[in-house]
């Protein structure tokens, strides 16, 4: 045989048995599978935990976010209240003087949401989820909840938001 065809030395030296390491047992794969659930329910327990432990806190006060001018008519612009958890909002200038703000969390798995002015409608890209951008109502897809929104107010040129009053917690 020549010298090429032959295996090489590490074959020889370290021989593995191909069938017996690629085949799982019944037992093994449930008990992959066991272990595999309990890590997901033990991260789901987490992440309830956490949120009962550290729950949202309410947005206090007026905040300003930007000159009225920086956002054009159809425009968005995506900002941060620092302290709020630093939640992810959108700001919508949907008409002259005509404002929204919303959370850029979709409510469905939290992929972030954007303005379509071309639709007239915020968009979820992820699983084409459509949301009102007056009420942030669902107007179709996946998500479960409405956005939640803030209220928008202009004081001379400024733009600023705070939290909708409970009595009132849509705009429309
Ligand atoms: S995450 Fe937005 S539709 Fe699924």
């Amino acid at each position: 045989m020549a010298e090429k065809d032959k295996d090489p030395t590490w074959k020889s030296d370290f021989p593995i048995d191909q069938e017996e390491a690629t085949h799982v047992s019944r037992r093994e794969f449930a008990k992959f599978l066991g272990l595999f659930s309990g890590a997901l329910a033990l991260g789901n327990g987490a992440i309830v935990l956490k949120s009962l432990a550290f729950p949202d806190k309410e947005l206090e006060g007026e905040h300003f976010i930007c000159e009225e001018n920086e956002v054009p008519v159809g425009g968005m612009k995506q900002f941060e209240i620092h302290g709020t958890k630093d939640i992810p909002y959108i700001l919508i200038h949907l008409e002259e003087g005509e404002w929204r703000a919303f959370e850029q969390k979709c409510t469905h798995l939290a992929c972030a949401v954007r303005y379509r002015h071309d639709l007239g409608q915020i968009e979820c890209p992820c699983h084409q989820g459509f949301f009102d951008p007056r009420t942030g109502v669902v107007i179709q897809g996946p998500p479960p909840r409405p956005l939640p929104q803030l209220e928008v107010a202009v004081k001379e040129g400024k733009v600023y938001v705070k939290s909708m009053s409970k009595d009132k917690p849509y705009n429309v």
